[in-house]
C-alpha cells in the first residue's frame, strides 16, 4: 500500500516509524514531516489544511490510505473533502469524519453528546454574549475553581482554569464579548471542578467495532512536580499502574461503549481514532475532553507498545474487516521523555544544532521539531526529541530514558527528570 500521513510532531514519527515496519507498506510519504519521518520515509513540504494540494499529491503518488496526525484537517473536514470526490473516494481516511470531528471541535457539543448518552462528565452550562448574565450567575452556583473552555479550537490554549470568582467572569465577558480566542470563544463552556489524577484513554474504531489501546498518562506542565506553564506535554508513561484491567472494564461499560454506540445512534461516521481524557478519583472516572486524534506524547509510548501490525488494523477499517483482527500489546513499561527548547512554552529559539543522536542506544528517538539542513539536523520547535524506552516498570524505562537524554545535546535543552513521579 501507498500511505500518506499528515502531521509533522512526535506523534507522527511514531506513526511513520511503525508503518514503516509493515510488510503492507510499499511507500510511506508524510506531510510536512520532520527529520525523524525523514529517516523512514518521504517528506512532502504541503500544509495539513491545504487540502487541493494533498489531493493532488495524493493522486500523482497513487495513495491507498491518508492517516491524518493532528486535529486540524480533522475538524476542517478531510474525511468528506476525501469522501466526496470520485477520484478520492476509494482511498481509506484514518480518521472520523467533520461530523465526528466535532467531538473535539466544539465543547458544547461534546458535552451535549456526553448528557444525551449519559456519560459521566463535569456539571456545565454554555453561554454566549447574549447569555452573559446567566453565566455570571451560573458561576455564583459553582465553587472555586472554574473552568471555563472555548468552544471551538484555540491551539491548545482555550481552556481557563480561575481561582477567583471576579477573575472568572472578567473571563468569561472577555472570552465571549471581547473575542479573547476569536471565534472559538463565541460560545463558552463553563463547568464545574473535577479534582482526582489525569488519564488519557485510547480507542481505535471503524464505528461499529472498537478496540482499546494502551492508556497512557502524559505529564503537561513544564515544571517539575506539575508546576508551571501548560505545554503540549513533557513526557508520558504507559500503562498506567492504577488502571488496571478492571479499571479499564468500568471505564469501557462507562464510557467506551456508550460514546461508541452514541455515534453510531447518530448517524456519525467514525474511522480512526478517540482519545478520552479522563479525571479519575478513585474508582471513578469523568470525561473531561474528548480528543479526535492521537495524544502527543502518548503516542510516543503507545505506539511502541502495540505488536501487531498497525496497518494491517488500519486496513481493516478501510475494507470492513476490522472487527476480525487482533490487537497484541507489550506487556512491559514505556515511557518517553520530552526535549524541549529552553523557553519553551513561551518564546524560544530554533535553528539549533543536534548532537549526539547516533550514541543514543536502547532507546527509540522520536522526533518532534526538527528539521534536517544538509547533513545537520537542527531544532524547529519547542519540543523537538521523544527519547522513549522500554523497561520491566517504570523506572527501568525512564533510567535508559535519562542515559539517552543526556548523550543528546543542542543549545538550551530543558525536560523533566520527574516524569511518572505520581505513579
Ligand atoms: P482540555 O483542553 O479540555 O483538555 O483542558 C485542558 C486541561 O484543563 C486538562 O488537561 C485538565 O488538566 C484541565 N481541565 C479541563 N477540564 C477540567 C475540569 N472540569 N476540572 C479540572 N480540570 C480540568
Ligand atoms: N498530550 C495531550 C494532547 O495530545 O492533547
Amino acid at each position: 500500500m501507498n500511505v500518506l500521513i499528515l502531521g509533522s510532531g512526535g506523534r507522527e514519527h511514531a506513526f511513520a516509524w511503525k508503518i514503516a515496519e509493515s510488510s503492507l507498506c510499499k511507500k510511506l510519504l508524510i506531510a510536512p514531516g520532520n527529520a525523524g519521518t525523514s529517516q523512514v520515509g518521504i517528506n512532502v513540504d504541503i500544509n495539513v489544511t491545504d487540502f487541493e494540494s494533498i489531493k493532488k499529491l495524493a493522486l500523482k503518488e497513487e495513495i491507498d490510505m491518508l492517516i491524518v496526525g493532528p486535529e486540524d484537517p480533522l475538524v476542517k473536514g478531510i474525511f468528506d473533502f476525501f469522501q466526496k470526490d470520485e477520484k478520492l473516494k476509494e482511498i481509506t481516511v484514518i480518521g472520523p469524519s467533520k461530523q465526528g470531528a466535532k467531538l473535539e471541535g466544539s465543547k458544547e457539543f461534546a458535552k451535549e453528546f456526553m448528557q444525551k448518552y449519559d456519560i459521566p462528565t463535569a456539571k456545565y452550562q454554555a453561554f454566549t454574549k447574549n447569555t452573559l448574565k446567566e453565566g455570571y450567575a451560573f458561576l455564583e452556583s459553582l465553587e472555586a475553581p472554574y473552568v471555563l473552555k472555548a468552544d471551538g479550537l484555540a491551539a491548545g490554549k482555550g481552556v481557563l482554569i480561575l481561582e477567583n470568582l471576579e477573575e472568572a467572569k472578567k473571563e468569561l465577558k472577555a472570552m465571549v464579548a471581547d473575542g479573547k480566542f476569536g471565534k472559538a470563544s463565541a460560545t463558552v463552556v463553563v463547568e464545574e471542578f473535577l479534582s482526582g489524577i489525569e488519564l488519557s484513554v485510547f480507542v481505535l474504531t471503524d464505528g461499529n467495532s472498537y478496540k482499546i489501546l494502551p492508556s497512557a498518562k502524559d505529564y503537561k506542565r513544564i515544571g517539575e512536580g506539575d508546576k508551571g506553564l501548560n505545554t503540549g506535554g513533557m513526557g508520558a508513561i504507559s500503562p498506567v499502574p492504577f488502571a488496571d484491567r478492571f479499571f479499564i472494564e468500568k471505564v469501557e461499560s462507562e464510557i467506551i461503549k456508550p460514546t461508541i454506540l452514541g455515534l453510531k445512534e447518530e448517524g456519525i461516521v467514525y474511522h480512526g481514532f478517540l482519545f478520552i481524557g479522563l479525571i479519575v478519583k478513585g474508582n471513578d472516572a469523568k470525561v473531561i475532553e474528548y480528543n479526535v486524534r492521537m495524544g502527543d506524547p502518548e503516542t510516543e509510548v503507545v505506539i511502541p507498545r502495540i505488536k501487531s501490525d498497525l496497518l494491517h488494523l488500519f486496513k481493516g477499517i478501510g475494507d470492513g474487516t476490522f472487527s476480525e483482527k487482533d490487537l497484541h500489546i507489550d506487556e512491559d513499561t514505556a515511557a518517553t521523555l520530552m526535549l524541549v527548547s529552553g523557553g519553551y512554552p513561551e518564546k524560544y529559539e530554533k535553528g539549533k544544532a543536534i548532537s549526539g543522536l547516533d550514541d543514543v542506544e536502547g532507546s527509540i528517538v522520536f522526533h518532534a521539531g526538527t528539521k534536517t539542513k544538509g547533513k545537520n539536523i537542527l531544532t524547529n520547535g519547542g519540543r523537538v526529541l521523544a527519547v522513549t524506552s522500554f523497561g520491566k516498570d517504570i523506572e527501568d524505562a525512564l533510567a535508559k530514558s535519562f542515559v539517552n537524554a543526556e548523550k543528546i545535546n543542542f543549545e538550551k535543552k530543558y525536560y523533566r527528570k520527574d516524569i511518572g513521579f505520581d505513579l
